[in-house]
């Protein structure tokens, strides 16, 4: 069974993707109400590279954007992004988000289809009521069926590298 043995250096989420500059505008079209708040707080729970973190906060009145990223090399390239900038309101943290403490949020999200599922449950406890949570899949079966009243809305296309025409789940915590 060695192909399904952990490889090494392997990592949660090895592959690549991220949501487009395009996909970020609909994100911020479709969730207005939620990312025109000059009081919210962003989390980009697996920042990658940074970019999808960086146009939000240019683009949005976010008092603060956060960009969690475990992997090293794309932490280090989000870093180079914000050499030039002017931005005051952003910052990214080599860290493993389910560690963190996001009871600030007004916004989370997480294009969680590369992670663990368990990730996802994590994220949905640790987000504070109120907040928006935006996933790219739902958590897992059993998740869902223990957390039956818990229903999760889809969005239009969100323009990703990974596909051109999958939305998102989202939902505002209870
Ligand atoms: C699909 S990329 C998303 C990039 C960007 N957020 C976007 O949506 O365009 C997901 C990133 O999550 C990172 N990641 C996975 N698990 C993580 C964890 N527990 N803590 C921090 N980063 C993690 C991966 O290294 C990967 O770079």
């Amino acid at each position: 069974m060695k192909h399904l043995q952990q490889r090494k250096n392997s990592f949660p989420g090895s592959t690549y993707g991220e949501i487009k500059e395009e996909g970020v505008k609909k994100l911020i079209e479709f969730f207005n109400e939620y990312f025109d708040n000059s009081d919210g707080v962003f989390y980009d729970l697996g920042s990658g590279k940074g970019k999808l973190s960086k146009q939000i906060a240019e683009t949005t009145n976010f008092s603060k954007v956060v960009g969690y990223e475990l992997h090293k090399e794309r932490y280090l390239e989000s870093l180079e992004l914000l050499k030039e900038s002017k931005l005051t309101n952003i910052s990214f943290i080599n860290k493993d988000f389910t560690t963190q403490d996001l009871s600030d949020a007004t916004v989370i999200l997480c294009s969680n289809e590369a992670m663990p599922r368990e990730v996802t449950a994590k994220v949905l406890a640790k987000a504070p009521k109120g907040c928006l949570i935006i996933l790219g899949r739902k958590p897992n079966l059993k998740w869902m069926q223990e957390n039956p009243g818990i229903k999760f809305k889809y969005s239009p296309r969100i323009l990703k590298t990974y596909s051109p025409n999958r939305g998102n789940w989202y939902l505002v915590k209870e």
